[in-house]
């Protein structure tokens, strides 16, 4: 089984933590020797933001803003390729066709950005459409896709189960509104949508999360089961 696992810069990395770098690393570690194929693609948080924040200031316009971001995530790739040990790549991919080298080698991929003009949650559904994944699981700071931002919407409901089309309409409605943060952006619910791509969207701040998810299907987040994809038990490792 073929798993990619987007997890984002501020749960991988919300202040430097090696014990919960290595809780990530550990988790890859049982996919793997579960049999699993695995590609994680991190993002870069509260440290990106801040960096884009400062040059935005200083006057850098936003392809070169989006480098800095890009840079960012690629050292909290860095972080957890540190924490992987062996039979992992020994820099972050810098793009799709580097990750597919390294999956096909039978090394784990760690990758963070590779183009302006989008985040890792693009990358996320890009590297797994190209790998050709069974699931792509993303570990963000939010429970899963919900109707409105929970945090500024005591109404917000979370939805344990979408459609790609759903997914789309849902997030294309959280963009229109200013300010509010949506578990993935739209380009990526694009991606998941044209791919078919199984998806599971969840809390990452506990990793072994993602290994239930993966292991067993069980989650508390949201199933993205794009049409004509079933929840048979051949997605699951055991
Ligand atoms: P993130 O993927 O962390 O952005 O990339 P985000 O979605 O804003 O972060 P979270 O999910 O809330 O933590 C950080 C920044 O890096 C640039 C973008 O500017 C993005 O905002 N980036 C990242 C790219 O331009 N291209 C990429 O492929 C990835």
């Amino acid at each position: 089984m073929k798993v990619v696992v987007s997890v984002g810069g501020s749960v991988l990395a919300p202040e430097l933590d090696a014990d919960r770098v290595s809780a990530f690393a550990d988790v890859i570690n049982e996919l793997v020797s579960d049999g699993c194929q695995v590609a994680a693609v991190v993002g870069g948080g509260g440290v990106a933001r801040d960096y884009i924040g400062t040059a935005r200031e200083l006057g850098a316009n936003e392809i070169e803003l989006d480098q800095l971001g890009i840079d960012v995530t690629r050292l909290n790739a860095r972080l957890l390729i540190a924490a992987l040990g062996e039979n992992v790549v020994t820099a972050p991919a810098k793009n799709y066709e580097e990750a597919g080298e390294v999956m096909r080698n039978g090394d784990v991929c760690v990758m963070g950005g590779v183009a302006p003009a989008q985040t890792t949650d693009a990358v996320g559904a890009a590297v797994a459409e190209y790998v050709g994944a069974d699931l792509l699981v993303y570990a963000t700071s939010v429970p899963g896709v919900f109707s409105a931002d929970p945090n500024e919407d005591e109404d917000a409901e979370k939805y344990d189960q979408l459609s790609a089309e759903e997914l789309v309409e849902v997030i294309a409605g959280l963009e229109m509104n200013a300010g509010s943060s949506a578990p993935v952006d739209l380009l990526a619910a694009k991606i998941i949508q044209r791919s078919g791509m199984r998806t599971i969207v969840l809390d990452g701040n506990d990793p072994t999360r993602v290994l239930e998810a993966v292991r067993h299907g069980k989650h508390e987040g949201t199933d993205i089961i794009p049409a004509g994809t079933g929840d048979e038990l051949t997605y699951w490792a055991e």
